[in-house]
């Protein structure tokens, strides 16, 4: 979101960012509803500690509700249906309109259900909020960190990551490469060295327009965040593109919960049509392309950036290439480890390609994965 959009109290949300909407919220309904039914869960706390308004306008000047308003929604269904479990929402914008603006729209509270509307600085709350996450354990956290530039304050979200609970952090690639080659001034310096946890700006150069690179480093940084190496903890990574096909930014969700993790990537591959972003690859997907060295044969063409249902076919086939009998167990459990492709919701799909694309013979609770292609 540019800069003198994002002044504006109804803003301007294109396809992409209307996407990420949609990708909370279903998320969010979903997450919600699985966690209620625990009975180590006595509720769940949703924070959007950069909420903006709650309102803005599509690309055809439609209005369209933001996060907070979708989440408030959707959570205000699910406290009416776990009466003895609790609902906290905590909506913060250092803008005072926005949040003038957003309260216009939000549910009423009730018994089980309560919102907290804030004006002030978004890594402050959190900072606050950190210290009581210990005494909080009963109660599922969902921290949503969603500035409109590549500022990332990590001091903040330490206490999100060492406990229990889930961070989705909007990290605005398009930011960095546009800005990070031609920063002057001192302050925009040092937001840059903090995001990416860098001595100096100078760290940052050699990395030009390499999105992977700043990918890589915030992984890195999170890695060291989870605190003990041994801990399991999982990071998906979901880009969004604009319609002119830039990445704009990336979303990174945050767990130490595998069954969170596994709801977010399938929820993210539904909410863009079973592929893995908003990249629009102009019919590229359907073309076979020579793999020179590999089983020299053609393959559908996979981007990193877009998979698709045949790329985790490809990776699958791959993975257990001649193998007899594996049970479908080891099969879905090769997805729930990959960092972004889903097994939930996709495995009749991709039983079927392995079947006619990869010659895989399909029995009710093994796969025997075929030597060709
Ligand atoms: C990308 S928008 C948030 C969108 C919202 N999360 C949603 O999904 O509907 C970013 C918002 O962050 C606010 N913001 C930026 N830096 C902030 C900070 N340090 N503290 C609080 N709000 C901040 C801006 O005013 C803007 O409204």
């Amino acid at each position: 979101m540019a800069s003198n959009n994002n002044s504006k109290i109804i803003s301007d949300a294109h396809p992409h960012t209307v996407k990420k909407f949609e990708l909370i919220e279903t998320y969010i309904k979903s997450w919600a509803q699985k966690l209620m039914l625990t009975d180590s869960c006595s509720g769940i706390v949703f924070i959007d500690c950069m909420c903006n308004s709650g309102v803005y306008q599509d690309d055809d000047k439609n209005i369209v509700n933001g996060t907070p308003i979708r989440v408030a929604e959707a959570l205000l269904d699910v406290a009416r249906t776990y009466p003895d479990k609790q609902v906290h929402l905590f909506f913060n914008d250092n803008n005072a309109d926005k949040i003038e603006e957003l309260k216009k729209h939000l549910p009423e509270e009730e018994r089980n259900y309560k919102i907290v509307t804030t004006v002030r600085d978004g890594n402050e709350l959190l900072k606050w909020i950190g210290t009581q996450l210990k005494e909080s354990s009963h109660m599922h956290f969902f921290l949503l960190y969603d500035p409109y530039d590549a500022s990332i304050d990590w001091d903040a979200l330490l206490p999100f990551f060492k406990n229990w609970g889930e961070v989705l952090i909007n990290h605005m690639v398009s930011d960095s490469i546009r800005a990070i080659s031609q920063v002057k001034k001192e302050e925009t310096k040092k937001k840059y060295e903090g995001t990416y946890q860098v001595d100096s700006i100078s760290d940052l150069v050699p990395y030009g327009s390499d999105k992977a690179a700043y990918e890589k480093r915030v992984l890195e940084i999170i890695d060291k965040m989870k605190g003990s190496a041994t801990r399991k903890y999982y990071i998906a990574t979901f880009p969004f593109f604009n319609t002119r096909n830039s990445l704009v930014y990336d979303l990174v969700h945050c767990t130490s919960h595998e069954k969170g993790f596994k709801l977010f990537k399938s929820t993210a591959w539904k909410t863009f049509g079973d592929k893995s972003s908003t990249k629009n690859r102009h019919g590229e997907e359907n073309q076979l392309t020579f793999d020179f060295f590999g089983t020299g044969v053609f393959k559908p063409s996979v981007d990193e950036y877009c998979y698709d249902l045949n790329s985790i076919a490809i990776y699958l086939h791959e993975n257990f290439r001649g193998k007899k009998d594996v049970p479908l167990s080891d099969v879905w459990a090769a997805l729930d480890e990959h960092p972004v492709f889903p097994s939930d919701g996709y495995k009749n799909d991709l039983k079927q390609i392995l079947k006619h694309d990869f010659g895989a013979d399909i029995s009710r609770k093994t796969i025997t994965f075929s030597n060709g292609r």
